[in-house]
């Protein structure tokens, strides 16, 4: 009998969110594989380091999505792809999402358009499920500059949290708007409490949405 294709659920949210923080806590939860964007792969990390580190020089709008794509085909063959089909469950911190919040949203490309390209990298794998980790931009800026267990483990101050409020504030309205527009596969979680808080309200809306992935964990 093949094996049931398992669930994949991505995190999403500005920079201070503590999307990171609740990636890790439910991958624990469920057993899950636990990977992230951009950077997972040899090749990812080498395309983070260009995108991100404020000593590389700054590339085109338009690079920048396509590298953020790259990262992306190259995760998905290696890492997200082969997990699924042995049936695993799969946590990423950040996906395509990002790539429509942030370039989309953010830098103002045509989100219809980075949509098609997520599509093509991705061979058209889709969260099951995608968690917005919802704060005020006060808030995760806050958490950027004060607390560094927010902050991932791979990521040093890189040069898109250098960008003004503007960004963020369009980034963070872009994630709504897409999470409206799609209410059945996306999910906003208010990410203003404390850690233990946010992780029950995570974990209420996955069992909500993806029943199974716990009967895996009970079994
Ligand atoms: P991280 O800090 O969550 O590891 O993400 C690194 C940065 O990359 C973050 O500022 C968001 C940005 N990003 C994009 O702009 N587009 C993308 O498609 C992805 C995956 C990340």
């Amino acid at each position: 009998m093949t094996p049931r294709r398992g669930r994949l659920v991505a995190f999403e949210g500005v920079d201070g969110s503590g999307k990171s923080t609740q990636a890790r806590i439910l991958a624990t939860t469920i057993g899950a594989v636990l990977t992230f964007e951009p950077g997972a792969t040899g090749l990812g990390s080498a395309l983070r380091h260009l995108l991100l580190d404020p000593g590389h020089p700054e590339p085109d709008v338009r690079a920048e999505a396509l590298m953020m794509a790259a990262d992306r085909a190259q995760h998905v063959a290696e890492v997200i792809r082969p997990a699924l089909c042995e049936g695993r469950a799969v946590v990423t911190d950040r996906f395509s999402g990002s790539t429509l919040a942030y370039q989309g949203y953010g830098r103002g490309l045509h989100v219809g358009e980075l949509s098609q390209l997520v599509a093509w990298a991705t061979g058209g794998v889709e969260p099951d499920l995608t968690v917005v980790v919802d704060v005020p931009l006060a808030v995760a800026r806050h958490r950027l500059e004060h607390s560094p267990a927010d902050r991932l483990e791979h990521s040093p101050a890189d040069r898109l949290e250098r960008l003004d409020a503007g960004f963020f504030s369009r980034v963070r309205d872009g994630y709504l708007e897409l999470a409206g527009a799609d209410p059945l596969r996306w999910s906003v979680v208010d990410g203003d409490a404390d850690v233990d808080s946010v992780a029950a309200a995570v974990r209420q809306v996955v069992e909500q949405r993806l029943r199974d992935v716990f009967d895996e964990e009970r079994s």
